[in-house]
């Protein structure tokens, strides 16, 4: 589909040729080293562990990170073109890449020490280690403040208890940074995130989920139990643990939309295509004004989706305030791949539920974006006050 290129409240929406060429790289990547094999990495929800290697080494992992450590130093809007390629192709690998670098990354850059960079950032950038993005817990999904898991001062380290619930990255991350009560009379001021590395004692790794879509990311719980963490690991000032978890979501929310965007546009791709190629009543598919009509539909919603996404895209690069743009975008663009993978398997018919023409796989990959980083309800939660803000 062609871009947009239209000027929207002062966002000039022209990509450059770096951005071009990103999304380039990004669209072979993801055709010549994703495709193969993805049908069975989702049937057997297999951790696709040489694809993110190679993400790493393309600078994938740490596309907005600073080269002084170890990223590519790109903008956001780069990033939301290289995640919308991936996922229409793979949203399993796209989430691992989204977490690693809107989350971690990114939390990481922004609000860590230079010794927290120097030691965690730089690997994660490159992809020689994957982090983790620990908030949500059993009873504690979109009510993030009501934090059961505790990290208890003693003074030189912290003393972490508690069990996260459904960690992307959970078993094949090396650093996690979680989210924990050290305060409870504090209320959500008396939070704090730490990082925590795989291995330390009394750190398990839990139960593996069985899911619907984007299976061959691996989803687990983490348990915590007497976990000793040093207090240099503590990101930010001691009590900035909720509002760090919120600063680092509003980024990744935007990455979540470019996700969700890519799902609905490699889906309306595979559609297009089938519609030229399917005969039905003596000609293809297309001719017939019911499919042509689902299908102009589909690359409306989907083009508006891409504007909200570039546009919050753009805040961020330039600093501007994102937050409401970034929860109408992934509201908006969650939706519009919910709905437009269901019409791509409409269009495709009997082909269209079976696992080797891919639209049913995107279409499973597509719920997951109306509830992570935010259900669409909380988006909308979001959009509100900072209407009346
Ligand atoms: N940006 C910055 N700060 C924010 C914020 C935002 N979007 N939303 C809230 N805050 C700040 C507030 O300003 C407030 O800070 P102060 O005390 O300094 O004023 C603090 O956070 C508490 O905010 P509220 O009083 O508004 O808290 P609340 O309980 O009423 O609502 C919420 C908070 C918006 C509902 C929040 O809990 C939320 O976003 N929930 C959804 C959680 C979520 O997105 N989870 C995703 C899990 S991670 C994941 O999915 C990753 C993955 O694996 C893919």
């Amino acid at each position: 589909m062609a871009t947009a290129t239209l000027d929207l409240q002062g966002l000039n929406f022209n990509l450059s040729e770096e951005h071009r060429a990103v999304q380039e790289a990004a669209r072979d990547f993801a055709q010549t080293e994703l495709l193969p094999g993805i049908v069975e990495r989702d049937n057997e929800a297999r951790f696709p562990a040489e694809q993110v290697k190679r993400m790493g080494e393309l600078g994938f992992l740490g596309m907005m990170v600073s080269p002084d450590y170890g990223g590519s130093g790109l903008d956001t809007v780069s990033y939301v073109l290289a995640m919308e390629e991936i996922s229409k192709v793979d949203a399993s690998c796209s989430v691992i890449m989204s977490v690693n670098n809107s989350l971690v990354c990114y939390g990481l850059e922004a609000y860590g020490t230079e010794a927290q960079k120097q030691q965690y950032l730089t690997r994660l950038a490159t992809g020689e280690q994957l982090g983790a993005f620990c908030l949500s817990e059993p009873e504690a999904g979109s009510d993030a403040t009501s934090q059961a898991t505790t990290a208890e001062d003693k003074g030189d380290y912290y003393l972490l208890n508690g069990t996260k619930n459904w960690i992307t990255n959970g078993n094949s991350s090396d650093v996690c940074l979680v989210i924990a009560q050290t305060d409870r009379e504090k209320k959500h001021r008396g939070i704090n995130c730490l990082i925590v590395e795989k291995g330390t004692p009394g750190f398990v790794v839990g139960k593996k989920e069985d899911k619907m879509g984007i299976r061959a990311s691996d989803t687990h719980s983490l348990l915590f139990s007497d976990v000793k963490v040093p207090k240099e690991n503590r990101v930010g000032e001691d009590g900035f643990g909720f509002r760090f978890a919120m600063a680092t979501l509003n980024g990744g929310r935007i990455g979540i939309a470019a996700q969700a965007l890519g799902i609905a546009a490699g889906a309306y791709e595979l559609a297009l295509k089938y519609s030229q190629e399917r005969k039905a009543f003596g000609k293809q598919i297309f001719d017939h004004q019911a499919i042509q009509f689902k299908l102009a539909e589909m690359a409306t919603k989907i083009e508006a989706a891409r504007l909200l996404v570039y546009k919050a895209a753009r805040l961020k690069d330039e600093h501007k305030d994102f937050v409401q743009a970034a929860a109408m975008a992934k509201l908006f663009a969650s939706d519009v791949a919910m709905w437009a993978t269901t019409e791509a398997v409409q269009i495709h018919g009997g082909y269209g539920y079976v696992k080797e023409f891919h639209v049913e796989r995107l279409m499973r990959d597509a719920k997951i974006t109306q509830i992570y980083e935010g259900t669409s309800e909380i988006q909308k939660l979001v959009i509100a006050r900072e209407l009346i803000r």
